[in-house]
Protein backbone atom coordinates (compact mmCIF):
# COMPACT_ATOMS: atom_id res chain seq x y z
CA UNK A 1 0.00 0.00 0.00
CA UNK A 2 1.45 3.23 -0.98
CA UNK A 3 0.40 6.86 1.16
CA UNK A 4 2.61 8.93 -1.07
CA UNK A 5 6.13 8.70 -0.34
CA UNK A 6 5.15 6.21 2.73
CA UNK A 7 4.93 2.44 0.87
CA UNK A 8 4.22 -0.26 3.01
CA UNK A 9 4.20 -3.98 2.40
CA UNK A 10 2.81 -7.07 3.73
CA UNK A 11 5.70 -9.93 3.21
CA UNK A 12 9.04 -11.29 4.04
CA UNK A 13 11.50 -8.26 4.19
CA UNK A 14 13.69 -10.23 2.36
CA UNK A 15 11.92 -10.53 -0.77
CA UNK A 16 11.59 -6.61 -0.98
CA UNK A 17 14.77 -5.32 -0.43
CA UNK A 18 15.63 -4.97 -3.79
CA UNK A 19 12.62 -2.92 -4.83
CA UNK A 20 13.55 -0.33 -2.12
CA UNK A 21 15.27 2.96 -2.80
CA UNK A 22 18.92 2.99 -1.01
CA UNK A 23 18.35 3.89 2.73
CA UNK A 24 19.89 6.64 4.63
CA UNK A 25 18.27 5.23 7.70
CA UNK A 26 17.37 1.75 8.81
CA UNK A 27 15.42 1.27 11.67
CA UNK A 28 15.68 -2.41 12.68
CA UNK A 29 13.10 -3.54 15.44
CA UNK A 30 13.07 -7.46 14.28
CA UNK A 31 13.18 -10.75 16.84
CA UNK A 32 14.66 -10.08 20.25
CA UNK A 33 14.79 -13.66 20.97
CA UNK A 34 12.22 -13.84 24.08
CA UNK A 35 9.27 -14.97 22.23
CA UNK A 36 8.03 -11.70 22.70
CA UNK A 37 5.24 -11.87 19.35
CA UNK A 38 4.43 -14.29 16.82
CA UNK A 39 7.79 -15.01 15.18
CA UNK A 40 10.00 -14.28 17.30
CA UNK A 41 12.85 -16.39 18.65
CA UNK A 42 12.53 -18.23 21.77
CA UNK A 43 15.83 -17.49 22.74
CA UNK A 44 18.53 -15.02 21.63
CA UNK A 45 20.96 -17.84 21.23
CA UNK A 46 19.88 -17.98 17.47
CA UNK A 47 19.68 -14.70 16.42
CA UNK A 48 22.93 -13.76 14.77
CA UNK A 49 21.76 -16.79 12.43
CA UNK A 50 18.29 -15.44 11.66
CA UNK A 51 19.48 -11.70 11.09
CA UNK A 52 22.86 -12.82 8.82
CA UNK A 53 20.91 -13.20 5.30
CA UNK A 54 18.66 -9.25 6.52
CA UNK A 55 22.55 -7.89 7.55
CA UNK A 56 23.78 -8.97 4.45
CA UNK A 57 21.35 -7.42 2.31
CA UNK A 58 21.17 -4.48 3.76
CA UNK A 59 25.03 -3.73 3.11
CA UNK A 60 24.47 -4.51 -0.35
CA UNK A 61 22.09 -1.57 -0.33
CA UNK A 62 23.51 1.06 2.06
CA UNK A 63 26.07 3.78 1.65
CA UNK A 64 28.40 5.53 3.25
CA UNK A 65 25.66 7.74 4.07
CA UNK A 66 23.37 5.30 6.14
CA UNK A 67 22.82 4.75 9.72
CA UNK A 68 21.48 1.83 11.54
CA UNK A 69 19.78 1.60 14.39
CA UNK A 70 19.46 -1.71 16.14
CA UNK A 71 17.01 -2.83 18.52
CA UNK A 72 16.66 -5.78 21.01
CA UNK A 73 17.67 -6.38 24.35
CA UNK A 74 21.08 -6.62 25.56
CA UNK A 75 22.14 -9.83 25.22
CA UNK A 76 20.23 -10.24 21.42
CA UNK A 77 22.48 -7.00 20.17
CA UNK A 78 25.58 -8.75 21.72
CA UNK A 79 24.98 -11.71 19.96
CA UNK A 80 24.22 -10.03 16.78
CA UNK A 81 27.06 -7.73 17.48
CA UNK A 82 29.83 -9.97 15.66
CA UNK A 83 27.65 -11.03 12.30
CA UNK A 84 27.26 -6.75 11.86
CA UNK A 85 30.83 -6.19 12.14
CA UNK A 86 31.25 -9.17 9.49
CA UNK A 87 28.93 -7.47 7.14
CA UNK A 88 30.88 -4.02 7.34
CA UNK A 89 29.26 -1.78 10.16
CA UNK A 90 30.84 0.34 12.52
CA UNK A 91 29.59 0.30 15.73
CA UNK A 92 29.05 3.99 16.99
CA UNK A 93 27.01 3.95 20.42
CA UNK A 94 24.81 2.13 22.27
CA UNK A 95 21.19 4.20 23.48
CA UNK A 96 19.72 2.58 26.70
CA UNK A 97 16.30 2.98 26.56
CA UNK A 98 14.91 2.97 30.03
CA UNK A 99 10.93 2.21 30.61
CA UNK A 100 11.09 3.06 34.13
CA UNK A 101 9.54 1.46 37.24
CA UNK A 102 6.11 1.85 35.96
CA UNK A 103 6.76 -0.97 33.56
CA UNK A 104 7.31 -3.64 35.98
CA UNK A 105 5.21 -2.27 38.83
CA UNK A 106 2.59 -4.66 40.59
CA UNK A 107 4.05 -7.39 38.45
CA UNK A 108 7.32 -8.55 40.07
CA UNK A 109 7.74 -11.44 42.48
CA UNK A 110 10.97 -10.40 44.02
CA UNK A 111 11.06 -13.65 46.07
CA UNK A 112 10.80 -15.71 43.64
CA UNK A 113 12.18 -13.70 40.63
CA UNK A 114 16.46 -14.38 40.65
CA UNK A 115 17.65 -11.07 38.53
CA UNK A 116 16.66 -7.18 38.98
CA UNK A 117 13.71 -6.11 37.23
CA UNK A 118 14.36 -5.80 33.34
CA UNK A 119 13.42 -2.17 32.27
CA UNK A 120 15.16 -1.89 29.28
CA UNK A 121 15.71 -2.24 25.52
CA UNK A 122 18.70 -1.11 23.69
CA UNK A 123 18.84 0.93 20.28
CA UNK A 124 22.45 0.39 18.76
CA UNK A 125 23.76 3.18 16.31
CA UNK A 126 25.99 1.64 13.39
CA UNK A 127 27.31 3.37 10.57
CA UNK A 128 28.02 2.02 6.98
CA UNK A 129 31.79 2.45 6.86
CA UNK A 130 33.02 2.92 2.72
CA UNK A 131 35.76 0.93 1.98
CA UNK A 132 38.13 2.18 -0.91
CA UNK A 133 39.59 -0.43 -3.36
CA UNK A 134 43.19 -0.09 -4.71
CA UNK A 135 44.44 -2.91 -6.42
CA UNK A 136 42.33 -5.16 -5.33
CA UNK A 137 42.86 -4.33 -1.54
CA UNK A 138 40.60 -2.72 0.73
CA UNK A 139 41.20 0.40 2.75
CA UNK A 140 39.56 2.32 4.91
CA UNK A 141 39.22 6.32 4.65
CA UNK A 142 42.27 6.57 6.97
CA UNK A 143 44.49 4.81 5.00
CA UNK A 144 42.83 5.75 1.38
CA UNK A 145 43.97 9.79 2.23
CA UNK A 146 47.47 9.02 3.48
CA UNK A 147 48.28 6.46 0.15
CA UNK A 148 46.54 9.06 -2.02
CA UNK A 149 48.55 11.70 -0.66
CA UNK A 150 51.82 9.71 -0.54
CA UNK A 151 51.56 9.06 -4.38
CA UNK A 152 51.49 12.76 -5.25
CA UNK A 153 55.25 12.92 -3.79
CA UNK A 154 54.82 15.89 -1.82
CA UNK A 155 55.56 15.96 1.77
CA UNK A 156 52.36 15.24 4.29
CA UNK A 157 53.32 19.29 6.11
CA UNK A 158 52.13 20.65 2.31
CA UNK A 159 48.71 19.34 3.32
CA UNK A 160 48.82 22.70 5.99
CA UNK A 161 49.39 24.46 2.86
CA UNK A 162 46.58 23.27 0.67
CA UNK A 163 44.42 23.98 3.42
CA UNK A 164 45.65 27.41 4.65
CA UNK A 165 45.83 26.26 8.19
CA UNK A 166 49.25 25.90 10.45
CA UNK A 167 49.79 22.60 11.11
CA UNK A 168 45.81 21.29 11.87
CA UNK A 169 45.59 19.42 8.14
CA UNK A 170 48.47 17.02 8.57
CA UNK A 171 47.70 16.46 12.38
CA UNK A 172 44.05 15.69 11.52
CA UNK A 173 43.37 14.38 8.40
CA UNK A 174 46.92 12.26 7.71
CA UNK A 175 47.85 10.93 10.86
CA UNK A 176 47.83 7.59 11.79
CA UNK A 177 47.06 7.38 14.74
CA UNK A 178 43.53 6.91 16.83
CA UNK A 179 43.26 11.04 16.85
CA UNK A 180 42.50 11.14 12.86
CA UNK A 181 39.50 13.08 11.77
CA UNK A 182 37.64 12.78 8.41
CA UNK A 183 38.35 15.66 6.24
CA UNK A 184 35.29 18.14 6.14
CA UNK A 185 34.16 18.57 2.33
CA UNK A 186 36.09 22.05 2.02
CA UNK A 187 39.12 20.96 3.24
CA UNK A 188 38.80 17.61 1.34
CA UNK A 189 38.24 20.38 -1.78
CA UNK A 190 41.28 22.26 -0.91
CA UNK A 191 43.74 19.02 -0.45
CA UNK A 192 42.48 17.38 -3.83
CA UNK A 193 42.87 20.24 -5.49
CA UNK A 194 46.09 21.25 -4.32
CA UNK A 195 47.32 17.70 -4.79
CA UNK A 196 45.86 17.48 -8.67
CA UNK A 197 47.73 20.72 -9.29
CA UNK A 198 51.04 20.42 -7.61
CA UNK A 199 51.94 16.24 -7.42
CA UNK A 200 53.49 14.20 -9.30
CA UNK A 201 51.85 14.53 -13.07
CA UNK A 202 52.66 10.83 -14.13
CA UNK A 203 49.96 9.62 -11.14
CA UNK A 204 47.37 12.07 -12.21
CA UNK A 205 44.09 12.42 -10.49
CA UNK A 206 44.70 12.32 -6.97
CA UNK A 207 42.00 11.35 -5.33
CA UNK A 208 39.79 9.84 -7.39
CA UNK A 209 37.17 6.77 -7.82
CA UNK A 210 36.99 6.97 -11.19
CA UNK A 211 40.32 7.39 -12.24
CA UNK A 212 39.58 10.52 -14.39
CA UNK A 213 38.60 13.83 -12.28
CA UNK A 214 38.90 14.11 -8.38
CA UNK A 215 36.06 13.45 -5.67
CA UNK A 216 34.11 16.60 -5.67
CA UNK A 217 33.16 18.48 -2.59
CA UNK A 218 29.46 17.37 -2.78
CA UNK A 219 30.74 13.31 -3.36
CA UNK A 220 33.01 13.48 -0.74
CA UNK A 221 29.72 14.86 1.83
CA UNK A 222 28.35 12.13 0.97
CA UNK A 223 30.84 9.76 2.06
CA UNK A 224 30.05 9.42 5.62
CA UNK A 225 26.39 9.37 7.58
CA UNK A 226 24.51 12.17 8.89
CA UNK A 227 24.28 13.12 12.41
CA UNK A 228 22.31 16.16 14.37
CA UNK A 229 22.83 15.87 18.23
CA UNK A 230 19.50 16.77 19.21
CA UNK A 231 20.42 19.44 22.94
CA UNK A 232 19.58 17.71 26.14
CA UNK A 233 19.63 14.15 25.06
CA UNK A 234 21.71 11.40 26.24
CA UNK A 235 22.25 7.87 24.99
CA UNK A 236 19.55 6.96 28.17
CA UNK A 237 16.16 7.42 27.02
CA UNK A 238 14.11 8.23 29.91
CA UNK A 239 10.88 7.24 28.50
CA UNK A 240 7.78 5.34 29.43
CA UNK A 241 6.41 2.22 27.73
CA UNK A 242 3.67 3.16 25.54
CA UNK A 243 0.64 3.73 27.33
CA UNK A 244 -2.55 6.11 26.78
CA UNK A 245 -3.87 6.55 23.43
CA UNK A 246 -0.76 6.04 21.55
CA UNK A 247 -1.05 2.13 22.52
CA UNK A 248 -2.87 0.45 19.54
CA UNK A 249 -5.59 -1.51 21.55
CA UNK A 250 -8.44 -4.36 20.85
CA UNK A 251 -10.47 -5.18 23.77
CA UNK A 252 -8.27 -3.52 26.41
CA UNK A 253 -5.56 -5.07 25.16
CA UNK A 254 -2.51 -4.05 23.35
CA UNK A 255 -2.11 -5.36 19.85
CA UNK A 256 1.39 -5.21 19.76
CA UNK A 257 3.70 -5.80 22.60
CA UNK A 258 6.58 -4.51 21.08
CA UNK A 259 4.92 -0.92 19.58
CA UNK A 260 7.75 1.63 19.79
CA UNK A 261 6.97 5.14 21.45
CA UNK A 262 6.62 7.21 18.23
CA UNK A 263 8.88 9.84 20.03
CA UNK A 264 12.05 7.26 20.26
CA UNK A 265 11.42 6.38 16.70
CA UNK A 266 11.29 10.18 15.48
CA UNK A 267 14.38 10.98 17.34
CA UNK A 268 15.95 8.61 15.72
CA UNK A 269 15.27 9.37 12.01
CA UNK A 270 15.58 13.29 12.40
CA UNK A 271 19.23 12.53 14.31
CA UNK A 272 20.43 10.79 10.41
CA UNK A 273 18.50 12.12 8.29
CA UNK A 274 17.24 15.15 6.35
CA UNK A 275 13.56 15.80 4.84
CA UNK A 276 13.02 13.75 1.77
CA UNK A 277 15.95 10.76 2.55
CA UNK A 278 14.70 7.55 2.62
CA UNK A 279 13.66 4.94 5.79
CA UNK A 280 13.85 1.46 5.85
CA UNK A 281 11.97 -0.68 8.71
CA UNK A 282 12.07 -4.52 7.61
CA UNK A 283 10.13 -5.50 10.73
CA UNK A 284 7.73 -2.91 11.47
CA UNK A 285 4.87 -4.17 13.22
CA UNK A 286 2.78 -1.43 13.29
CA UNK A 287 4.37 0.90 11.45
CA UNK A 288 5.80 2.92 13.99
CA UNK A 289 8.30 4.44 11.72
CA UNK A 290 6.31 5.25 8.60
CA UNK A 291 4.05 6.90 10.82
CA UNK A 292 6.98 9.31 11.79
CA UNK A 293 8.60 9.39 8.42
CA UNK A 294 5.43 10.64 7.43
CA UNK A 295 5.44 13.35 10.23
CA UNK A 296 9.11 14.05 9.02
CA UNK A 297 8.87 14.40 5.50
CA UNK A 298 10.70 11.66 5.00
CA UNK A 299 10.65 8.29 2.04
CA UNK A 300 9.44 5.48 3.96
CA UNK A 301 9.82 1.17 2.99
CA UNK A 302 8.51 -0.65 5.69
CA UNK A 303 7.56 -4.42 5.61
CA UNK A 304 5.49 -6.71 7.89
CA UNK A 305 4.94 -10.30 7.46
CA UNK A 306 1.84 -10.68 9.56
CA UNK A 307 -1.42 -9.94 7.44
CA UNK A 308 -3.43 -9.41 10.55
CA UNK A 309 -0.68 -7.04 12.21
CA UNK A 310 -0.18 -5.21 8.83
CA UNK A 311 -4.00 -4.32 8.11
CA UNK A 312 -4.03 -2.51 11.20
CA UNK A 313 -0.92 -0.85 10.79
CA UNK A 314 -2.17 0.03 7.17
CA UNK A 315 -5.31 1.46 8.78
CA UNK A 316 -3.01 3.25 11.40
CA UNK A 317 -1.13 5.29 9.43
CA UNK A 318 -4.10 6.42 7.32
CA UNK A 319 -5.85 7.40 10.09
CA UNK A 320 -2.61 9.20 10.98
CA UNK A 321 -2.50 11.07 7.38
CA UNK A 322 -6.54 12.20 8.01
CA UNK A 323 -5.79 13.93 11.25
CA UNK A 324 -2.84 15.64 10.15
CA UNK A 325 -0.57 13.52 12.88
CA UNK A 326 -2.13 15.41 16.08
CA UNK A 327 -1.41 11.89 17.48
CA UNK A 328 1.66 11.89 16.26
CA UNK A 329 3.31 15.52 16.78
C1 LIG B 1 9.43 -5.96 17.28
S1 LIG B 1 8.15 -5.98 16.14
C2 LIG B 1 8.17 -4.34 15.47
C3 LIG B 1 7.36 -3.34 16.24
C4 LIG B 1 7.35 -1.97 15.59
N1 LIG B 1 8.62 -1.32 15.75
C5 LIG B 1 6.22 -1.09 16.10
O1 LIG B 1 6.49 -0.01 16.65
O2 LIG B 1 5.07 -1.49 15.96
C6 LIG B 1 8.79 -6.96 14.85
C7 LIG B 1 7.83 -7.27 13.73
O3 LIG B 1 8.58 -7.86 12.67
C8 LIG B 1 7.74 -8.75 11.97
N2 LIG B 1 8.61 -9.66 11.17
C9 LIG B 1 9.34 -10.70 11.61
N3 LIG B 1 10.04 -11.24 10.60
C10 LIG B 1 9.77 -10.52 9.50
C11 LIG B 1 10.21 -10.55 8.13
N4 LIG B 1 11.08 -11.50 7.72
N5 LIG B 1 9.75 -9.64 7.27
C12 LIG B 1 8.87 -8.70 7.67
N6 LIG B 1 8.40 -8.61 8.95
C13 LIG B 1 8.86 -9.49 9.85
C14 LIG B 1 6.94 -9.42 13.07
O4 LIG B 1 5.72 -9.95 12.58
C15 LIG B 1 6.74 -8.26 14.06
O5 LIG B 1 5.48 -7.65 13.90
Amino acid sequence: MDFGNIHLYCGDAMELYSEWQAPVAIICDGPYGINGFPGDLVSYKGLGEWYEPHIKKWSSFATPLTTLWFWCTEVGWATVHPVLEKYGWDYVSCCVWDKGMGHVAGNTNTKTIRHLPVVTEVCVQYVKKPIFIVNEKQMTMKEWLRYEWGRTGLPFSKANEACGVKDAATRKYFTKCHLWYMPPAEAFEKIAIYANTFGEESGKPYFSLNGKTAITKKEWAQMRSKFYCPIGVTNVWRVPQLRGRERLKSNQKAIHLNQKPLELIKRTIEMVSDVGDVVWDPFAGLCTTAVASAALDRTCYCAEINHDVYDIAVKRVNDHLQDGFQCAL
